[in-house]
């Protein structure tokens, strides 16, 4: 496929159609693979299947695969699977946030009941698990396992920091590295080991998605302060209202007025916003320009990704991995 002259970026549109075959066989997998002897799990399958969700992640698997060498069945494999893990973790979040809307639609523990949703999302974990097991490739499990514990710890680490007002910049980008970037990175490693390339060239494009995965995250602790529910597909102002402080309110707390921290604690504590208005603490965010350099700080990394992968050779789908670092800075939901 051309895509004119060198060095030109990519839409979104385009980076879909470099991977809509292999991505359709993803959805075709993820479907088959979701049907259960319990009919409550196969229905909550077709629910989260059905719910939209960008598919990110099984993206970037295809184009780092692709980027190597051909699409083999194992590397659609593995974009089910990091797509089915990341659906299990996001039925386990929601029950843990008790989040009401996910996707735009009520979230599965608002439908089914937490207690159905933790047995769903234990059942995911373990069927992504058996189609990963299928490719008989112990690095690949190795490589999951180590992944799936690591963003388990990384909820851990989040619980207990739940309503806490003292948290650092380097306590935020360890919890973000766990749960967010730790699967960015296998996405890449698994597209690369799909194809069968040496390890350093794994090694670098997991650094490459690493880097993404930060980014991503920082972009979404940025939308929830500065975007719609309607764009979003779930509220905004949620983390301070689940008692999460992320890198925008870190910076300006650094900052802040002893009244202006109150405020701040006064949302912690209550876990709404009936006393201090979300719109006070976006003015906060504001006098302190916190925003802005949460932003900043999130193209640090983009920038880092866009230098990884510039040093694999030119081709559609390297320049297909540089773009998807725009798309997900200047990302609105
Ligand atoms: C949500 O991920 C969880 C985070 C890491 C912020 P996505 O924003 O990729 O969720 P979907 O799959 O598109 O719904
Ligand atoms: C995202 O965590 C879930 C994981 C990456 C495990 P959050 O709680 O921060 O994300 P949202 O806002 O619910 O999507
Ligand atoms: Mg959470
Ligand atoms: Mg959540």
């Amino acid at each position: 496929m051309a895509f004119g002259r060198i060095g030109r970026s990519l839409t979104a549109l385009e980076i879909f159609e470099l991977v809509r075959p292999e991505l359709h066989q993803v959805e075709r997998e993820i479907g088959l693979e979701s049907v259960a002897s319990a009919d409550a799990i196969t229905y909550i399958g077709q629910y989260l299947q059905s719910g939209g969700g960008k598919r990110l992640r099984p993206i970037l698997v295809l184009l780092c695969g692709k980027l190597l060498g051909p699409a083999k069945p194992a590397l659609v494999r593995m974009a089910a699977v990091v797509e089915m893990i990341h659906t299990a973790t996001l039925v386990h979040d929601d029950v843990i946030d008790m989040a009401k809307t996910r996707r735009g639609r009520p979230s599965i523990n608002v439908v089914w009941g937490n207690h159905t949703s933790v047995l769903a999302g234990d059942w995911l974990y373990m069927q992504a698990f058996q189609v990963a097991l299928r490719e008989r490739n112990f690095l690949m499990l190795d490589l999951l396992m180590t992944l799936t514990q690591m963003m388990v710890e990384g909820e851990l680490l989040q619980l207990e920091r739940i309503g806490k007002i003292a948290v650092t910049e380097a306590d935020y980008m360890e919890l973000i590295d766990r749960k967010t970037a730790s699967l960015f990175s296998a996405c890449a490693r698994l597209g690369a080991m799909s194809s069968g390339v040496d390890e350093a060239t794994e090694t670098r494009l997991g650094e490459y998605a690493w880097n993404l995965g930060i980014a991503f995250q920082l972009v979404d602790d940025i939308l929830d302060f500065t975007s719609r529910e309607k764009i979003l597909g779930k509220p905004v102002g949620n983390d301070l209202r689940e008692g999460k402080v992320t890198l925008p309110l870190i910076y300006a707390l650094e900052s802040a007025e002893p009244e202006e921290r109150r405020l701040v604690e006064t949302v912690l504590a209550d876990g709404n916003y009936d006393q201090v208005p979300f719109g006070k603490i976006l003015q906060i965010l504001n006098r302190h320009g916190s925003i802005e350099r949460a932003q900043e700080k999130a193209q640090t990394f983009t920038q880092t990704a866009r230098t990884v992968i510039s040093e694999f050779p030119d081709s559609t789908y390297q320049r297909a991995l540089l773009s998807v670092t725009d798309l997900i800075t200047e990302r609105d939901h």
